[in-house]
């Protein structure tokens, strides 16, 4: 990279996955790690352990990939004490040299690359391409938190005062923070908001997802052998309940929480309750992501921008689309060449190099996306769907589904999967359609498909929402290109990857001093 645009900080490495000279002994090495069982289980296991669940392959339920042992009460207790012990040590080493803690395991994240992928094929139910869109992300994440860390936490900013006093501004570690994350992005969004509060001078107590414990277990792993202290860094898998456990202990300094938009109203009002320090909470939660598409926009650059937006990750981002409003004017040609891009799409086990869309993560985000499908088509609306292809029955594969309506209104909640709606508006409509995205009271991303720069000029100082994207597509956030997170039902509007996100993880210190 060009010193000047990221001084002092080096880019993930890419992997060219369209050079058959790289993509095919990656693809030989990852099919050499398929056997391997792997397990997570709490940093400190006590001796009273309880049982171990399997992890299975989305795509093949029958197939398992490791197992994981829920934490117990006892645990999440002894957790945070030792970690609320050495907070003050990891505090007072000071930013630099958690810094080059951070970048040591950023180093051997990059190492260890085909295990990640091989687990994000196999816990998550990941492309290859997604695989390597998210080590790269995980990695972004530790050495930018590591650069925020020696920038903000190395020295005090010294304050104007009257001759004769000084005074500074000093960020710290608040304490111990949890960190509780999805399953959708089972390293980045795992090591992020964690990496984040460790640059920051916390220690972390994280419980990653129940359905992706393991590629977090590698994660903590090799941050252990980077030199972070195993009582700063600790993992307590489990699932809602075992999250319960550690929110609700008043030693805990702060959440910072990345899932849907109930949980974290959930752990908002559990946070409320309880005793003791107010907390801080960090919430980085769902999206209703529309794009909008008039006149004066590119069919085919649409058509490839949509289908990104939509399908790619089975549509289980965050940032995904969910609906689409195309002009009235353009409306038929628009969709038939969307719908063209779409029946291209390659469908089944992401194993296979060529597929574009695999399963979802389990079976019960199968049951409510397919509940959502059949209501819309007893309502009579229009419903194009995908066949899904043979040898897909063992898994939880849906469909892609593009279903018309009239307007994102008709959406109550969000539908986390393969599935875009349809809408055309009107050419002097387009106030109607911002107010009605405005008002889902979601505000994530937004994709604009538009040459008028007047359109584009009006949209975005009306929207609101997180991440506005125009002409291209609305998913794939860049750490410190794209700092991400939205506003209102969407979070409590953290930009991660962002210059501001390490700060929201720290106290702020005054020290004056009457020389
Ligand atoms: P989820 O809310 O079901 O679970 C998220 C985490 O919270 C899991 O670790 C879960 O075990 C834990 N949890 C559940 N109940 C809890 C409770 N009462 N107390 C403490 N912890 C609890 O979400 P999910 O299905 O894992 O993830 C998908 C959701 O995440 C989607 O809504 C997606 O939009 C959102 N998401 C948002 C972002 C963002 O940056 N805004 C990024 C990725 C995913
Ligand atoms: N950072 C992820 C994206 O933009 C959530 O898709």
């Amino acid at each position: 990279l060009p010193a000047d645009i990221f001084p002092g900080r080096r880019n993930s490495i890419g992997v060219d996955l369209a050079d058959p000279l790289v993509r095919d002994p990656l693809l030989q090495r990852l099919e050499a790690l398929e056997s391997r069982h792997w397990y997570a289980g709490p940093t400190f296991p006590s001796e009273d352990a309880g049982e171990e669940a399997p992890i299975n392959a989305p795509q093949d339920l029958t197939h398992e990939v490791g197992t994981r042992r829920d934490s117990t009460e006892e645990e999440v207790r002894a957790a945070i004490t030792q970690a609320e012990f050495i907070q003050p040590g990891w505090n007072a080493l000071g930013g630099e040299k958690r810094a080059v803690l951070l970048e040591a395991a950023a180093d051997l994240f990059e190492d260890h690359m085909d295990e990640f992928l091989s687990l994000c094929r196999r816990e998550a139910g990941k492309t290859v391409l997604d695989g390597v869109l998210e080590v790269r992300e995980a990695v972004d994440f530790l050495r930018y938190y590591a650069t925020e860390a020696r920038r903000q936490f190395s020295a005090p900013i010294m304050l104007p005062g009257p001759t004769g006093e000084e005074n500074r501004l000093h960020l710290a570690g608040r304490g111990v923070f949890a960190t509780i994350s999805p399953w959708n992005f089972p390293l980045a969004i795992f090591i992020g908001p964690a990496a984040a509060a460790m640059a920051a001078g916390n220690t972390v107590i994280a419980k990653p997802a129940e359905q992706t414990p393991l590629i977090a277990a590698l994660a903590v792993k090799l941050c252990h052998e980077a030199g972070i202290p195993e009582e700063v860094f600790q993992l307590l898998p489990g699932a809602g309940d075992v999250g319960q456990m550690i929110t609700g202990d008043p030693r805990i300094a702060g959440v910072a929480f990345t899932g849907s938009t109930e949980t974290a109203q959930a752990i908002n009002r559990s946070l409320a309750a309880r005793e003791g320090p107010i907390a801080t909470f960090i919430a980085e939660t769902g999206g209703q992501n529309a794009m909008i598409v008039d006149s004066s926009a590119l069919p085919e650059q649409v058509a490839r921008d949509v289908v990104a937006s939509a399908f790619q990750s089975a549509g289980q981002r965050c940032s995904a689309q969910r609906m689409l409003y195309i002009q009235d004017d353009v409306y038929d040609d628009m969709l038939a060449m969307i719908r063209g891009a779409f029946a291209a799409l390659q469908i089944g086990d992401p194993t296979d190099f060529a597929i574009d869309v695999g399963p979802v993560i389990d079976p019960d985000a199968k049951a409510a996306l397919e509940r959502h499908v059949a209501r819309r088509k007893k309502a009579g609306r229009t419903v194009w769907r995908r066949k899904l292809p043979r040898g897909t029955a063992n898994g939880c594969f849906v469909a892609p589904t593009i279903i018309e309506l009239d307007s994102i209104l008709d959406l109550k909640r969000e539908n986390f999967g393969p599935i875009l709606h349809v809408a055309r508006y009107k050419a002097d409509g387009l106030n109607r359609v911002i107010a009605d995205i405005n008002s889902t009271g979601y505000g994530l991303t937004l994709g604009l498909h538009s040459r008028i720069e007047a359109t584009r000029r009006y949209v975005e100082a009306r929207a609101r929402v997180g991440n506005f994207y125009v002409n291209r597509n609305q998913i794939g956030a860049v750490v410190e290109s794209q700092p991400f997170g939205g506003e209102g039902l969407s979070g409590t509007g953290p930009k991660a990857g962002g210059p501001h996100y390490v700060a929201r993880f720290a106290t702020e210190r005054v020290v004056c001093i009457d020389t």
